[in-house]
């Protein structure tokens, strides 16, 4: 399915904001924002929308602080420690109004979903208060802040989804874009505050998605990660021509812009993801052979009281289906440990699921309860501190062996890469990833490659996460 031969309708909406490129310089405007994301890739791609709507309303983006006239963070909820680190940093921008008068600090995100008004009205941290589904009424927020009014909008909406607004990329290497295809969670996960700060789950236009990464890859981006809190469940309906687009159908289209565009997903759910959408990938090779799959735990009577809707089992079977599919697939996961009533068995669970799915690489939290969820209004929050500290130490610890062996097994194999940059440790040194999204570092030596080339590497060795490898001959 071609998804934008015909559509320069939505092509051209995609490129509004162009002009506002994050590169103009600087004396195009009298304003600047300064703009500090937290959470997952979703905000970060937000603040870009955020960012395209300033700059159209006259404010150049500057990344310090000190010099912006508007501050906004955005901010994440999903577990405490995160709205702590965001509480600090508020204060800290706070202190900056003495030195500056005028200065006005916004919250954005999912913490002002959560808290609405009360950053604002009785913590007295920020001057402006916006929810993700109310980014386009920021300008009239900035000037009610301006006149020192009370500026906050928290509105959720079942249909925004900012498909016509061109992010301004913020920080990019210029090779990796992200681009949101939804918005929103219908799954109610009960330890989850996501469906209560983004709202009702809501697809985005296919013919704007397929737009923007087109537009990406023309200004010479080579990867793009389409992004959603449950990709597989993404559907779309074009009232006027009654065509749906699903999953799969998106990710061939985008697959399709050109083979030296790597195309990656995050996340899937792992009741959602279909075969149609493993066999898409498997047909592409540009689709890469990455699926982030998280379980958060491996004990059917935790998924239950978790609301997952799948038991071990099931969960396992869709592992074994991807590897039956795609063999070289690599597979990653989100875990939790020491969710309500969890025992040493659930626990126990979870350790020999991870090596049953034998897992490339793991997210791993433990706990945090969160005001408003279901499971903070039915379940205790019963696994002491200790414990459920005690649970996560060791479950990192088995991803670190799975990570290692997994690691260990690429030694010898060569990988087509793509060059993102120089390595951290060494300006002597490219790094980039292969299909599986594992880091690879190799020395640049005189081969003349550049950023965004792709190179075939042998890998030799490795570190903790990260392998060593030479160009290959
Ligand atoms: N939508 C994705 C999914 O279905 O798994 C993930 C979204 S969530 C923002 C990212 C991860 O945070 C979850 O997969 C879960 O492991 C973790 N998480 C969410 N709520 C949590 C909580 N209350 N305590 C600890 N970890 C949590
Ligand atoms: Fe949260 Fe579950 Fe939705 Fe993921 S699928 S965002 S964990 S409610
Ligand atoms: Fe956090 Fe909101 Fe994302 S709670 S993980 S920023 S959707």
């Amino acid at each position: 399915m071609e998804l934008y031969a015909n559509d320069t309708k939505a092509h051209d909406e995609a490129r509004q904001g162009e002009a506002f490129d994050s590169t103009s310089p600087k004396k195009h405007f009298n304003k600047f924002f300064y703009v500090e994301s937290y959470g997952c890739a979703m905000n970060f791609a937000d603040s870009e929308v955020v960012a395209s709507i300033l700059e159209n309303n006259g404010y150049g983006s500057t990344r310090q602080a000190e010099e912006a006239d508007l501050i906004l963070v955005n901010t994440c909820s999903v577990r405490e420690k995160a709205e702590q680190t965001v509480r600090k940093r508020l204060t800290e921008f706070r202190k900056l109004k003495h030195i500056k008068p005028g200065l006005l600090v916004g919250i954005l995100g999912c913490m002002a979903e959560r808290l609405k008004s009360q950053l604002l009205e009785e913590e007295k941290l920020v001057d402006i208060v916006v929810g993700p589904d109310a980014y386009r009424t920021l300008p009239d927020l900035i000037a009610e802040a301006g006149t020192g009014q009370k500026a906050v909008n928290v509105i959720l909406s079942r249909d925004e989804t900012y498909g016509d607004i061109a992010p301004v990329r913020l920080d990019s290497n210029g090779i990796s874009g992200f681009v949101s295809i939804m918005r929103g969670c219908n799954n109610m996960c009960s330890f989850c505050v996501v469906p209560f700060t983004r709202g009702r789950e809501r697809s985005r236009d296919a013919f704007s998605i397929v737009a923007e990464c087109r537009d990406l890859f023309d200004k010479g981006y080579k990867e793009i990660t389409l992004l959603g809190q449950n990709v597989d469940s993404y559907y779309w309906n074009n009232p006027e021509t009654n065509v749906s687009v699903t999953f799969a159908q998106l990710l061939e289209s985008v697959a399709q812009i050109g083979p030296s565009l790597r195309v990656r997903f995050s996340t899937s759910h792992p009741k959602d993801i279909t075969d149609e959408v493993l066999f898409t990938m498997a047909k592409y090779p540009n689709i890469c052979k990455y699926i982030h799959l998280p379980v958060q735990s491996g004990s059917t009577r935790m998924l239950q009281l978790m609301n997952r809707t799948y038991t071990r089992e099931w969960y396992l079977s869709k592992v074994a289906r991807i590897k039956e599919i795609m063999p070289e697939c690599s597979i990653s996961a989100d875990i939790i440990a020491g969710f309500c009533t969890e025992t040493e068995e659930d626990y126990q669970d979870t350790i020999s699921i991870m090596k049953e799915a034998n897992y490339d690489y793991s997210y791993m939290y433990f706990y945090s309860e969160r005001p408003g969820t279901l499971a903070a209004k039915r379940y205790q929050d019963d696994i002491p501190e200790e414990v459920k500290k005690r649970r996560l130490q060791e479950i990192v610890d088995v991803q670190w062996v799975l990570s290692n062996e997994s690691n260990k097994k690429d030694v010898g194999k060569t990988f087509e890469i793509l060059i993102e940059g120089n390595s951290k440790k060494s300006a002597d040194e490219w790094m980039g990833r292969n299909s599986q999204n594992k880091v690879i570092v190799f020395p640049k030596g005189d081969h003349g490659f550049k950023k965004g080339d792709y190179v075939n590497v042998l890998v030799k060795d490795f570190t903790k996460g990260t392998l060593l490898g030479t160009v290959s001959k």
